[in-house]
């Protein structure tokens, strides 16, 4: 039997509603394995952001959360740690203020990584050109087009080395060459090992393994 990279079951999370409590997941399970990419696809409100923070171990409301990690169940995990191996890059991801590099190298502020030390600059600029972004390590983030942020966003997440990735509609507000480049990124992240669940609305891109669909609260899989 092999052990799933990440396993969910039956994840229950209800939120607080206009009509009170509302079951936004009413028994999600999943099982990722290693270098799969899984879209889950749903109706705006389905519950796709939800899903991918109780994953990531976000969301305070989720009732009942069975979850491992290479076999390893969650309680098992301090949640910091756990965010850290399986990272959520959200919708629209955090450019601060201050250059490429203070963005890029923003992880190893974190109280999860002390005693790490950021990725020297040789490293960083390598990282840079293996996604073909064509902009200094002094370029000050603000400047950034929307896709060459959104990718400095996925490269900042990558570069920790999670063993998982969920990216909340990574491709939504991009061309289609940084639409492009953020999918090889992503190939690239899974073929390496790692594995991936991206929320996507878009035609396939063909770099999907499975495609679920997010429904009533509950996850199925779309006949291909
Ligand atoms: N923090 C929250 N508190 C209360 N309700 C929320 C919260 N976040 C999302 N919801 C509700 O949960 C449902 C699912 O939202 P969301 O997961 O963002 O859907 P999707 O990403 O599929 O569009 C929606 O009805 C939304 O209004
Ligand atoms: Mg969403």
């Amino acid at each position: 039997v092999v052990v799933p990279l990440l396993l969910a079951e039956d994840l229950v999370a209800t939120l607080p509603g206009d009509a009170g409590p509302h079951a936004v997941l009413a028994g999600v399970s999943l099982a990722l394995q290693s270098g799969e990419i899984v879209d889950v696809r749903g109706p705006s409100g389905s519950g796709k952001t939800t899903m991918l923070r109780a994953l990531a171990r976000l969301l305070p409301g989720v009732s009942s959360a069975r979850l491992a990690l290479d076999g390893e169940p969650a309680e098992k995990v301090a949640p910091a740690l756990w965010r850290a191996r399986v990272a959520l890059l959200p919708q629209r991801p955090a450019i601060v203020p201050g250059t490429v590099r203070d963005n890029l190298a923003l992880p190893w502020t974190l109280r999860v990584r002390a005693g790490d030390s950021a990725p020297a600059d040789a490293e960083l600029a390598k990282a840079l050109a293996r996604v073909h972004l064509d902009v200094d390590l002094e370029r000050d983030a603000a400047r950034l087009s929307v896709g060459q942020a959104a990718r400095v966003a996925l490269l900042r997440v990558v570069l920790t080395r999670p063993r998982v990735l969920l990216l909340d509609e990574p491709d939504a507000s991009l061309d289609d060459a940084s639409a492009d480049e953020v999918r090889a990124m992503t190939q690239e992240f899974a073929a390496a090992g790692g594995g991936v669940v991206r929320v996507r609305h878009h035609r396939g891109d063909g770099a999907a393994s499975r495609v679920l669909s997010l429904a009533g609260g509950t996850l199925t899989e779309e006949p291909s």
